[in-house]
């Protein structure tokens, strides 16, 4: 039975393996970045998703939305957690379309942040979901669990990847892109390095800033991360326990069986 078990372990260990080799095999480049969040244990760094809130607001939200992000959030545990005063503020640069006075409005901290502004720029709210899978889709979830689910890796990357090269075609400019499957894009390259100022002083060259706002495009996508990792911990915990238990009351019961049994 063991001898089975260890087996079948061993044929999916050898699996998920050559999963990850099958991925690491087609054209694209998507670098291994070393988030604070991912691994069973790592938590969001709160001056990283402030830092990259920033790039957010100040380059890439000239293009795209995050529709369904609550500005409120902002000032939540476990996210960039800005002060009430200033999620306010924050709040207030951004103009909603109110139906109930059918016009437009500054945004309260209530509303969400707004749509895209430019029609043919994906809403970026789930992306770091969305293009998971740079861990690899394939084996037993292990490459997730220990190193993340790839999708802020490939969103850096993205950034990062820009070769210089551009063409022309159908009236549309394209940029050559080492991450973005089929290797040309339409989005221009957005960040050079330096940017945007960082107030915590933090490197503003183009691999950090690339790295903050993926890591605050992480938490928007998953804005619970940190209580879902805690309530796993207490849940296998609790679970562990409990399994010590049982088989010591199931040795308990069964003594007196057993013990007839060898006399
Ligand atoms: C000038 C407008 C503009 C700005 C500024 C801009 N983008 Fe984009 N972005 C686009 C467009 C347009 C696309 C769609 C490109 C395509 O599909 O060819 C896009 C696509 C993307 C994608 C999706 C790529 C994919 O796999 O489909 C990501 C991720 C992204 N942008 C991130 C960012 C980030 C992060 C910033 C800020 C640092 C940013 N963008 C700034 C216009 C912009």
């Amino acid at each position: 039975m063991i001898k089975k078990l260890a087996l079948s372990a061993f044929v999916a260990f050898g699996l998920s393996a050559t999963g990850a080799m099958a991925a690491g095999s087609n054209d694209t480049h998507v670098e291994d970045f070393d988030f604070p969040f991912e691994g069973p244990f790592g938590t969001y760094d709160v001056n990283q998703l402030q830092r990259g809130l920033q790039v957010y607001t100040e380059i890439c939200a000239s293009c795209h939305g995050l529709k369904f992000v609550p500005i409120r959030t902002l000032g939540d545990d476990g996210g960039p957690g800005l002060p009430e005063e200033q999620v306010i503020e924050y709040a207030k640069q951004f103009e909603v379309f109110d139906p109930e006075i059918d016009d437009f409005r500054e945004a309260k901290p209530t509303d969400h942040f707004p749509h895209s502004a430019l029609e043919n720029a994906p809403d970026l709210s789930l992306m770091a979901k969305a293009r998971a899978g740079f861990h690899g889709p394939y084996g037993l979830g292990i490459n997730q669990f220990f190193k993340g689910i790839g999708g802020p890796e490939y969103i850096a990357s993205l950034l990062t990847g820009y070769t210089g090269e551009e063409k022309e075609q159908a009236g549309t400019t394209f940029y050559e892109n080492t991450a973005f499957p089929g290797g040309w894009i339409s989005m221009a390259p957005p960040l050079y390095g330096e940017d945007v100022d960082y107030a915590d002083g933090h490197s503003n060259d183009l691999h950090h800033i690339a790295e903050d706002v993926s890591a605050f495009l992480m938490w928007t996508a998953e804005p619970k991360l940190g209580a879902r990792k805690q309530a796993g911990f207490a849940g296998v915990l609790f679970l562990t326990l409990l399994s010590v238990l049982l088989y010591l009351t199931n040795k308990r019961l069964w003594a007196p069986v057993k013990g007839k049994e060898t006399t």
